[in-house]
């Protein structure tokens, strides 16, 4: 009879138990990775060292404990405070840096970490704690790639990797992308409650019929990409000038309901443009070249 052996599991430090960095650590304990935890407030360590994980007693106790060593604490200063004191430990290892922030603090970080003779890997996640390891959650990473891939199995346990560039800065250029989408997203959606409201229309009830357009209209949104990568505009569709007309009335209707017209007139504006440039015929996602323009 042959000894059936478990492949060993890569051991994980995570650094920062708020509510993503404990939903990460259950995530890994799960799976068998042994798992180090250190958070600024000890007790929140209470609830992944009740199902397995190892409390450090510092942030250098922590790094020294896995190769591979996730953090995602409040921003990227406080990631910087942290890792100072333990810059001695990180040679070797690799440090995947989940918390959100900028591009010009990721390079700067990225530059920091490959200065201890450590990989850096950034990433950004989509998902909420209660998501990590569904089918639904993703990360973006960027960075160095070996290191990425080395670590992808315990990596896509937090949801399913893709990896956009070696750029360590990349993977926050894209959360930026992503998240400008996700409040533009916001901003019709309260404009949408709000004219509903003034004529006594519940905000769930809006709400049911607004989900739906935005799923089906959201599938315009590739073609309109194919478009702008290919710099040519000509539509047999939605053009500009219908849709120059059409959010007219919408802000027109906006006003007329006592509302303020601030978050969709700038969208007016780049219609507009668009329509005085010459452009009333061409497909309404030109509108982004007004926007490229500054005007
Ligand atoms: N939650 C999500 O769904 C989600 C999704 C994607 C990305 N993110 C990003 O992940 C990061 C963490 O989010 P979160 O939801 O886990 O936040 P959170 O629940 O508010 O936790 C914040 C964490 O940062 C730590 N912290 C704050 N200031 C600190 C300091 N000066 N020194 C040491 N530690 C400090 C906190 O420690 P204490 O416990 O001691 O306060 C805690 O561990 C953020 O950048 C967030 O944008 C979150």
């Amino acid at each position: 009879m042959t000894a059936q052996t478990a492949t060993p599991r890569t051991p994980v430090t995570v650094l920062g138990l708020g509510n993503l960095g404990q939903a990460l650590a259950d995530a890994f304990l799960a799976q068998g990775h042994p798992t180090t935890v250190w958070n600024r407030s000890a007790h929140k360590a209470d609830g992944p060292v009740s199902r397995g994980a190892t409390l450090a007693a510092t942030v250098a106790e922590a790094v020294t404990a896995s190769e591979l060593v996730v953090v995602t604490v409040l921003d990227y200063d406080t990631v910087g405070e942290l890792l100072r004191p333990a810059a001695g430990a990180l040679a070797g290892r690799t440090l995947v840096n989940l918390t959100t922030g900028t591009p010009g603090a990721a390079r700067d970080l990225g530059a920091w970490v490959a200065d201890r003779r450590a990989a850096y890997v950034d990433g950004a996640v989509y998902a909420v704690p209660q998501t990590i390891g569904t089918a639904g959650a993703f990360v973006l990473y960027s960075g160095d790639e070996a290191a990425y891939r080395q670590h992808r199995p315990a990596l896509d346990l937090i949801g399913e990797g893709v990896f956009v560039g070696t750029a360590p800065d990349l993977s926050s250029v894209y959360d930026t992308a992503l998240l400008s989408g996700m409040y533009g997203m916001f901003s019709g959606f309260f404009q949408a409650v709000a004219l509903a409201g003034t004529e006594g229309i519940e905000a769930a009830a809006v709400t049911s019929q607004l989900v739906r357009w935005l799923t089906a209209a959201a599938e315009a949104l590739p073609a309109f990409a194919e478009e702008i990568d290919r710099g040519e505009y000509d539509t047999t569709t939605s053009n500009l000038e219908i849709n120059a007309v059409g959010l007219r009335n919408i802000l027109a209707t906006t006003e007329a309901q006592g509302l303020s017209t601030d978050l969709l007139a700038p969208l007016q504006r780049l219609f507009d443009d668009q329509v005085d440039s010459g452009h009333a015929a061409s497909s309404l996602s030109r509108a982004i070249e007004s926007l490229r323009a500054g005007r």
